[in-house]
């Protein structure tokens, strides 16, 4: 395997000792980057740019181009690729988000739902991983993701992004049995689909569970959590066991203990978590990932590095922090915010990498 020049970001994964604090940042590439809205006219749509692999390549690359402290690239692309593969027919609204042509409206629509040929309805998803594995020519490490089943069910029922959920959970009280067949083909879809960007170069990946954290308390493990287990377990089974895996659920603080013993390297943490708690909680077994609010970007440099400081003085010392934001970067983010962040995790984390 050839080596990663910085590899910071992967050693912070296996706990290992760093000079400083990793950093990405969620949707680093995005609208907030006047670049980005230049490549999305070229190219047309958004969709126009994720499927076509020169287009996801450059504004992939334009984060790390504008600035050199960030310790990792992600994938452009998106979770939703995945319920279109599946034939529901992705659109995106003007400044409305995504929504689907096809949602899973009945019992007998969602008795149709299968598996999609993997390989091929993606495979402009694995030539963007690895045309953006060689524009990085092994700088950085490139992040693979996909939704989580429950995530991804979300859209496909609710035909565009919830606020309620209210379709989704209606079925879940009343027929858990369609909805557990839903997740069991979004399961069995999502391990190929993420085997496939580890074949196609992609050196880590992670699952977004954005909307795990809408389910009740009693129902996060049955209809969330257990499905990404089986993702994380099957993947390590198919051989892919070297590859760091980060699992994500919004809003899901409260569940950290059986996150960590769910087989993944890393967790992602939102802004409502206290990580110096989050870290007792998780005992070191796992990496913590994440959390300034992404809010905090639309204030100024001064109040950006004060916040910046209070995420590390509360992971505190030793490894096993990734620093993150606890959900993407808002497309209102002037770009000299973000160079702020980086500048004071470069400048303000070595200290807690002493000895
Ligand atoms: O992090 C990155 O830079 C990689 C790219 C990435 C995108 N989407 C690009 C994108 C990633 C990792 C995603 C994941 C994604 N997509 C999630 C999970 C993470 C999260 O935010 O919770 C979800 C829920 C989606 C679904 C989705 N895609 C929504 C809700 C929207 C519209 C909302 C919005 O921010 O406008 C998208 C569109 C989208 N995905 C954009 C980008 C850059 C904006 C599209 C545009 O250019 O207009």
């Amino acid at each position: 395997m050839v080596s990663i020049i910085n590899d910071v970001f992967l050693k912070t994964l296996s706990r290992e000792k760093t000079s400083y604090t990793p950093v990405w940042i969620m949707r680093q590439a995005g609208r907030y980057l006047p670049e980005y809205l230049e490549t999305r006219k070229k190219a047309g749509s958004f969709l126009d740019l994720c499927k076509n692999k020169d287009f996801a390549t450059e504004v992939a690359m334009q984060p790390l181009d504008r600035y050199p402290d960030l310790d990792a690239a992600i994938l452009f692309s998106d979770i939703l690729t995945v319920p279109d593969a599946m034939g529901l027919g992705l659109y995106f609204e003007e400044g409305e988000g995504p929504r689907f042509k096809n949602p899973l409206q009945n019992e007998k629509e969602i008795q149709k739902l299968d598996i999609p040929d993997v390989e091929e309805k993606l495979n402009y998803v694995f030539n963007a991983v690895k045309s953006i594995k060689d524009a990085l020519r092994n700088r950085v490490p490139l992040i693979g993701f996909s939704g989580s089943p429950w995530t991804l069910a979300t859209y496909m029922v609710e035909g565009k992004g919830g606020s309620d959920f209210l379709k989704i959970k209606k079925m879940l009280y009343n027929r858990p049995d369609l909805i557990n067949h839903i997740l069991k083909i979004n399961t069995e879809t999502v391990t190929k689909y993420l085997a496939c960007q580890i074949d196609a170069g992609a050196d880590v990946i992670m699952i977004f569970d954005s909307w795990g954290g809408v389910l009740a308390h009693q129902e996060y493990e049955s209809y969330s959590l257990n499905y990404m287990k089986v993702i994380l377990s099957n993947l390590n089974l198919l051989g892919y066991q070297k590859t760091p895996k980060i699992l994500f659920t919004k809003g899901g603080g409260q569940w950290l203990q059986a996150q960590a013993n769910s087989g993944a390297n890393a967790l992602g943490t939102d802004w409502q978590t206290n990580l110096s708690s989050a870290r007792k909680i998780v005992n070191d077994k796992v990496a913590l990932q994440g959390n300034l609010d992404p809010a905090i970007l639309l204030s100024d440099p001064k109040l950006i590095e004060k916040a910046v400081k209070e995420v590390l003085d509360d992971y505190g010392h030793g490894e096993g922090h990734i620093f993150n934001l606890g959900h993407g970067i808002t497309q209102f983010t002037p770009p000299e915010n973000l160079q702020a962040l980086l500048e004071t995790v470069r400048n303000y984390s070595p200290q807690f990498h002493k000895k």
